[in-house]
């Protein structure tokens, strides 16, 4: 959405401009595809999910994962762990680097994740739930915001209650994806419960889940009342959406600018090599709706060289790039 002169919402004592925020998404959320929809729109910059203990113990991948560049402000780093202490530990270290909000997963359905009780885990615990937002609440001079899922299952449905523990332990915004750590990503995304999470809190609720066009953005608004909308799947390939456009009325031309300035963009964070295999994600759903054969796709998406990705998308017609 275009800038605008009066903040949709505060975190904290910190304005937000714009309805609609890119989603944290490991090994999509970098700083290449994030600065890129901040600067079509995005509101804000959430990091992909960071893991307290690779912060401890100075794993290689995180200084990849916090940089990020000006223009992202406001810029949240997401951790996830399910001790406490060792959270607060490696949020203090994380400070050092300036973001301006230090946010708590509480969602992530991984068994590697939600097993060992952090991500989705949590939502099982409130108390450590509440200790985990007063403990970095109170030793932060920064606002601690959290993303959570509705649950464990339909059976334990307690979104309402952790909510209210993340507001009354000092949280100031959180974002609720409408469904339980079960369902992972089947199913529909429960409006009606952010709507409720909305109607119960004072701080901002972002809304989350199955958001992929302007016109569910607006609905998503109307359905829950939330401050803003938080998109992921929908987003990838379709960064314009930040820019109020839908994918389908994205000129060819547009298309093909924006993402080989991607591509370009992630050349230069991650080197030749692997900046380009790491595109190939991105790509695969750029190019998806194209009028493109088989072939071309594959040719396509196992390019060996940036500059051979670049040719082939030259060397087609408009009428190739074109919608199906
Ligand atoms: C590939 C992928 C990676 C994700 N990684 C994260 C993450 O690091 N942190 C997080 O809070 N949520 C993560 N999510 C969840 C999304 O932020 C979002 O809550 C979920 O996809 C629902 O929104 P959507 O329907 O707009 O995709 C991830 C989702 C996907 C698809």
């Amino acid at each position: 959405m275009s800038a605008q002169s009066s903040p949709s919402f505060y975190v904290g004592d910190l304005p937000v401009y714009g309805e609609a925020i890119l989603s944290p998404m490991d090994g999509f959320s970098d700083l290449p595809f994030r600065a890129m929809a901040r600067r079509l729109g995005s509101a804000m910059s959430y990091s992909e999910f960071i893991n307290a203990i690779d912060v401890m113990q100075g794993h290689p991948s995180v200084p990849q994962k916090i940089a990020y560049t000006a223009a992202e402000r406001p810029m949240v780093f997401q951790l996830f762990d399910d001790d406490p202490a060792r959270l607060l530990q490696a949020a203090l270290r994380l400070r050092q680097h300036e973001p301006d909000i230090i946010d708590v997963n509480m969602g992530c359905s991984a068994k590697t994740v939600a097993g060992r009780g952090a991500g989705a885990g949590l939502l099982r615990q409130p108390a450590k739930v509440a200790q985990i937002f007063s403990t970095l609440s109170r030793a932060l001079d920064i606002p601690v915001t959290g993303k959570m899922r509705l649950g464990w299952d339909d059976d334990s449905l307690n979104y309402l209650e952790i909510a209210r523990i993340v507001q009354d332990n000092g949280g100031q915004l959180l974002a609720v994806h409408g469904r339980t750590k079960k369902q992972a990503y089947s199913g529909e995304a429960n409006w009606e419960a952010i709507a409720e999470v909305k109607a119960a809190l004072s701080i901002p609720v972002i809304g989350n889940g199955d958001v992929r066009t302007l016109a569910d953005i607006a609905r998503m608004r109307r359905f829950t009342g939330c401050d803003a909308v938080m998109i992921g799947r929908g987003a990838i390939g379709n960064p314009w959406i930040f820019a109020g456009l839908d994918r389908e009325d994205v000129p060819a031309e547009q298309v093909r600018e924006t993402m080989l300035a991607h591509l370009e963009s992630m050349l230069e964070f991650y080197g030749a090599q692997r900046g380009l295999v790491l595109f190939r994600k991105h790509a695969s759903r750029y190019i998806s709706p194209f009028r493109l054969s088989v072939e071309q796709r594959q040719q396509l998406l196992t390019s060996q060289t940036a500059a051979d990705f670049t040719r082939l998308v030259d060397q087609m017609s408009v009428a190739e790039l074109a919608p199906a």
